[in-house]
């Protein structure tokens, strides 16, 4: 009723007050970028979601949370994890496929973004939801919402994706000034962008604290926290998408020798990019507003960077790499 409506609306202002009175910078241009206590960078409308998020939702076991980056590839392992888990209801090769009318993040929505999104000021329902649920995430491990680190516990499971940071930066640059473009702002170069992205003032940044999070996570428990590279799905997507189902406790079955690969096709960049729901579709992210779909679309392969980076910038990338990921057990792409 509107009682508990007013108290929604009191926790979004509640966060959107704290995370206003938290350090800030310009980042990327595209608004402030707040530092979390915990280290982290974000928009304020994702800090203000995650922290509803952590506060209100309530995970199942069965609950399935694809965890990334920004531009690590997060529209491919939804699409992914999507088809892989409603695959009995959706044949990959099916002409009425959903992919064919609604983009991987309509499938699957970003917990901070969408779900708890501080424009609505509205904790959805989000009990009536069959199961398995799948939602998505950008937000590091630290600042998952405590139900789903439930400790001890089953949790639920998290499904992570990384990628090299240099494709990962290449790619934000390029994401960040379609943004612009569209914002009638300049774009920004290349060197100021690394800057910032060496600095960790991008959203969800620092990368490297993000991803040895997870890494540290997926090394301690290793059911709950699954671990994928962009790089290493690209060059065998079906095993991937086999240790996916397993992961997720859908292994693929005696007679279905050929799904994996089907989903592989499905879900393969030159195939979505085609898709009338890529092409004409749009999501709606707090942030920037409502963006085409195509957008997370742009060459889909690794090593992009060679053609956008000078070599200092590289190295510099990678001395980071090198020194923050020591003694990690995590190497280097
Ligand atoms: P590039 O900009 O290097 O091309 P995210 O999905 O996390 O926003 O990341 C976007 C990056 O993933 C982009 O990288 C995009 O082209 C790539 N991508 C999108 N869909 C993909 C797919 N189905 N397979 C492989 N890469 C994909």
């Amino acid at each position: 009723g509107d009682a508990h409506a007013e108290a929604n609306q009191q926790l979004y202002n509640h966060f959107t007050n704290l995370v206003s009175s938290l350090p800030s910078s310009n980042g990327l241009g595209l608004g402030q970028v707040f530092l979390h206590s915990q280290g982290w960078h974000a928009y304020q409308g994702p800090m203000v979601g995650a922290m509803v998020a952590d506060a209100c939702f309530a995970s199942r076991p069965t609950d399935i949370i694809v965890a990334t980056l920004p531009k690590s590839g997060t529209t491919w392992i939804k699409a992914l994890l999507y088809a892989t888990v409603h695959r009995a209801k959706h044949p990959p090769d099916a002409a009425d496929h959903p992919f064919h009318t609604l983009g991987p993040h309509e499938c699957i929505p970003f917990l901070e973004l969408q779900v708890y999104n501080y424009k609505t000021g509205r904790v959805p329902d989000l009990e009536k939801l069959p199961d398995p649920r799948l939602f998505a995430t950008h937000v590091p491990f630290v600042a998952l919402p405590r139900s789903v680190v439930a400790s001890p516990g089953p949790g639920c499971k998290v499904v992570y994706v990384c990628r090299d940071p240099k494709d990962t930066f290449v790619s934000l640059w390029h994401f960040i000034n379609k943004v612009r473009a569209k914002k009638g702002k300049e774009p920004l170069s290349v060197e100021f962008a690394a800057e910032q992205f060496c600095a960790g003032v991008t959203p969800l940044g620092p990368y490297w604290e993000h991803v040895l999070g997870y890494w540290r996570a997926h090394l301690a428990r290793p059911e709950q926290v699954l671990f994928f590279r962009y790089e290493e799905m690209q060059r065998d997507p079906a095993a991937h998408v086999r240790r996916l189902a397993e992961f997720v406790g859908l292994p693929f079955g005696a007679g279905e020798d050929s799904a994996a690969d089907a989903i592989v096709r499905l879900c393969a960049f030159e195939r979505m990019n085609e898709l009338r729901a890529t092409k004409d579709g749009k999501t709606e992210l707090a942030v920037i507003g409502a963006v085409d779909n195509s957008i997370f679309f742009r060459r889909g392969v690794a090593g992009d960077w060679m053609n956008h980076l000078s070599p200092e910038t590289a190295q510099r990338i990678d001395a980071i790499t090198r020194s923050k990921f020591h003694g990690s057990g995590l190497t280097s792409v």
